[in-house]
């Protein structure tokens, strides 16, 4: 066989090899055999020095041919083997739920709304709402709060300046009014929401905040249903460790009227041992007759607290302004 005869069953042998070089380590091994240093082609090179002069250009030429064309298919297989490397491992699957981008988080006032909310759900509460924008009469007239009382003071509350003195409601208990008027008793609710006071904003005041109002009314309710119940929403939310101390105070809505002071491991890392949380008692029989209830048939409790000050506690948090300030620094550690 002519030495130009060998070239072309080589270059075919070459390209076959190549193409079915299944791996790129595979590819590179044909590579080797056929174009490297040692390989075929380069050996064919070397028994050029056999030929006849006059034929040793021609013979160079296919040679060099061959090699071109075998090193063409090698890069076209190398990329096509470097695609399939490349690609992923498993197949695809297309119905998987597509990358979510961070939606954000609650505020922390809300998730402490939400926390109480879910407590007071599961011992049968449910939650009822009303107007920040109040009457007198159910902001305090019905609330046994007479007309001379210092919480009506102008200095606290803030009113609108038209014929019926509307006003930001100072608390949420004026929402005990208007659930009692529409509803026959029981009544087993909470309401969680804005109050108002002139208050100038520092640490620990600012003139809007939230307040959670409590109202259960049935037949021989007593303080140990509100001891009790208190006592189940706060090991919940601020832990087993909690203390309560329930104290004499006066609030015109409620007889026995008590304040709730407040112990905890969170507590004394705040510096304090007792801290004063929520207002309570019975309601006033003067409140259940503004509602049309039977005082003698009807009994309950009632209570209020801020929620602020429990979000403080719970986050250790000593500025309330904070909570308004909308500083992403701030709300993104909740
Ligand atoms: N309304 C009171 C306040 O804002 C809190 C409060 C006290 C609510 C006693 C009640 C209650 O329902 O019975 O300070």
């Amino acid at each position: 066989m002519s030495f130009l005869d060998e070239i072309t069953p080589l270059k075919e042998a070459g390209l076959k090899a190549l193409e079915t070089a299944d791996t790129l380590a595979k590819l590179d091994d044909v590579r080797v055999q056929y174009l490297g240093t040692n390989g075929q082609f380069t050996g064919l090179l070397k028994q050029m020095g056999g030929l006849a002069k006059e034929e040793r250009p021609a013979a160079g030429k296919a040679v060099n041919q061959a090699k071109a064309e075998l090193n063409q298919t090698l890069d076209q297989r190398r990329e096509q083997l470097e695609l399939v490397a490349a690609a992923p491992q498993r197949a695809t699957d297309f119905t998987a739920p597509g990358r979510r981008r961070p939606l954000g988080r609650q505020h922390p006032l809300t998730q402490v709304t939400e926390e109480i909310v879910r407590s007071f759900r599961k011992i049968g509460f449910a939650v009822a709402d009303g107007p920040e924008l109040e009457s007198e009469r159910y902001c305090f007239d019905a609330l046994n709060t007479p007309a001379d009382h210092p919480a009506r003071d102008t200095q606290d509350t803030f009113f609108l300046d038209t014929a019926e003195r509307p006003l930001l409601r100072t608390h949420t208990s004026s929402v005990q009014i208007r659930v009692m008027e529409q509803t026959p008793p029981p009544i087993r609710i909470i309401v969680p929401g804005r109050v108002y006071r002139r208050d100038t904003a520092d640490a620990t005041h600012n003139p809007t905040f939230h307040q959670i109002e409590g109202l259960y009314v049935d037949k021989n309710v007593t303080v140990g249903d509100l001891k009790g119940t208190v006592e189940f929403v706060f090991r919940e939310l601020l832990g087993k460790e909690v203390k309560l101390r329930f104290r004499p105070h006066y609030f015109s809505y409620t007889e026995p009227s008590l304040e709730i002071d407040f112990s905890s491991p969170l507590v004394r890392k705040m510096g304090k041992e007792w801290l004063e949380i929520a207002g309570c008692g019975m309601v006033h029989p003067a409140v259940f007759e503004n509602v049309g209830y039977d005082p003698e048939e009807w009994s309950g409790w009632a209570f209020g607290f801020g929620i602020e000050r429990i979000a403080m506690i719970r986050y250790g948090i000593s500025d309330i302004r904070l909570f308004y300030e909308n500083d992403l620094r701030f709300l993104d550690q909740f």
